[in-house]
């Protein structure tokens, strides 16, 4: 590789889960203390960072294919490459040896060595860093300074649950939580920054363990309500729970704590036992619905959230047709679902009963159509509630504003407003995706 200078401007380019978001947002902040800044909308940026998922699909194949975009459209002057991402940490050799182009390689656990790499890169060397030292990247991230009104704040990081069919445990490393101390600061500074809702983020986030500045062991409820007294912040998220980590605390929290929204997303992956069983959920149907059922006799509001996988290795018709009662019992106020994509290196891409596409396309399109319907239904009877909106952004239409609802639906409305505003709206219409709502005195 040739010598260059220290790229000027830069464009994150982030794929994949909230994770990924928010570890995109702490890059461009190392880079800004490097001194470079966002490339203007339509600029060509000097270095771009492909922040890459690895969770389905053929995820690496893009990656090679959005280089190969990158080097013909920079022509005799292409950007600097840097990979990161959970596609960097699973295939960073094949990466480094089969696309030139690249400068850097860094994983999800090492990327506040992105400076250092840089200086390597520009130094005719190409760098890469896929090490996994628990917590040693938030230590080195730069001080919070910059918030939008909604704010991501990692928790906890990697898992350790081994679903027979994901990668997550061999991207993202152990389970680990991040100390107290250092989230509480981390929350103030994005309160600080304007944030007023904060989501805390982990692949396994009720799984949160950690000690209070008294000492005491606490869970991610213990969390929930210290971050509930910042009096600025006036919303607490947090996603994605596993339903075996979830505690009677946490559930109480949402029974207690005003800050903490109604909304829970507890993925299910499947509604019949044999196929957790092969999933390695350790749980069962019929357990998830008990916990569900407890969550609701606290917070009968509560909208229900959950991820679906369609077509796993050896899934029967009737095994399928199990999931669509499932999600009929449950009535989900959204859901994500997806097809089945074997992931190299996991157990169940070595299992027998691989399903074929027609199949899978045929029970995505049926769950699908439930969740669909489920949604609008959840919207619908939403109509006449009253609540808070949370003032995201500007709608498409003059004089229009987004934010959210409690239960994280999207409510357009018009009204005399800025980003950050807390509005009251009656919530008038429901459409299958958003609700328009009437600001109220
Ligand atoms: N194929 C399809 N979906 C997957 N997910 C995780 N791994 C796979 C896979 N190999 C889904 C799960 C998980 C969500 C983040 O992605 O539903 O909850
Ligand atoms: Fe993947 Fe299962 Fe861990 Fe979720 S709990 S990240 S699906 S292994």
């Amino acid at each position: 590789m040739q010598q260059r200078a220290i790229p000027k401007t830069y464009r994150i380019k982030s794929f994949g889960c909230q994770m990924n978001v928010y570890d995109g947002d702490r890059m461009a902040e190392l880079l800004a203390e490097k001194g470079l800044t966002p490339a203007a909308e339509g600029e060509d940026a000097e270095l771009i960072v492909l922040n890459t998922c690895h969770i389905r699909e053929k995820a690496a194949e893009k990656v090679y294919s959005d280089i190969g975009r990158l080097v013909k459209h920079g022509g005799d002057k292409p950007p600097m490459i840097a990979v990161a991402g959970c596609v960097a940490q699973a295939e960073g050799e094949e990466i480094m040896a089969r696309a030139p182009a690249v400068s850097m390689v860094v994983g999800p656990q090492a990327y506040h060595r992105l400076p250092a790499l840089l200086e390597e890169a520009a130094s005719g060397r190409r760098a890469a860093d896929t090490d996994m030292p628990a917590n040693a990247k938030f230590d080195a991230l730069p001080r919070r300074r910059r918030s939008g009104p909604t704010a991501f704040l990692t928790v906890q990081e990697g898992c350790d649950k081994f679903c027979t069919y994901c990668v997550v445990p061999y991207t993202r490393g152990a389970e680990i939580s991040r100390p107290f101390a250092d989230l509480v600061l981390e929350a103030e500074r994005l309160v600080e920054a304007g944030a007023h809702e904060i989501t805390l983020l982990g692949q396994n986030v009720n799984a949160w363990s950690g000690e209070d500045d008294k000492g005491h062991a606490i869970g991610l409820d213990g969390l929930a309500r210290a971050l509930a007294r910042l009096p600025d912040l006036h919303r607490i998220r947090y996603t994605t729970s596993h339903p075996n980590d979830m505690t009677d605390g946490l559930i109480a929290a949402h029974g207690e704590v005003e800050k903490l929204m109604p909304f829970l997303h507890l993925p299910v992956q499947a509604g019949n036992d044999r196929v957790l069983k092969a999933m390695n959920r350790s749980h069962t149907v019929e357990s998830y619905l008990r916990l569900l059922e407890r969550f609701r006799a606290v917070r009968p509001d509560l909208a229900i959230s959950g991820d679906f996988i369609v077509g796993f290795p050896g899934e029967s018709d009737a095994e399928f047709e199990d999931t669509l009662k499932l999600v009929d019992q449950v009535g989900y106020a959204q859901a994500f679902s997806f097809k089945y994509s074997p992931r190299p290196g996991t157990p169940a891409a070595a299992m027998d009963g691989q399903i074929g596409a027609e199949v899978m396309d045929e029970r995505l399109q049926r769950l699908q159509a439930a969740l669909n319907r489920d949604q609008m239904a959840f919207n619908q009877a939403s109509k006449g509630r009253r609540c808070d909106v949370l003032v995201e952004r500007r709608g498409k239409k003059p004089g229009q504003w987004l934010g959210k609802s409690p239960w994280l639906q999207s409510v357009f409305f018009e009204a005399d407003v800025a980003i950050g505003d807390m509005v009251s709206v009656e919530l008038m219409e429901a459409g299958p995706n958003s609700m328009r709502g009437q600001p109220v005195a």
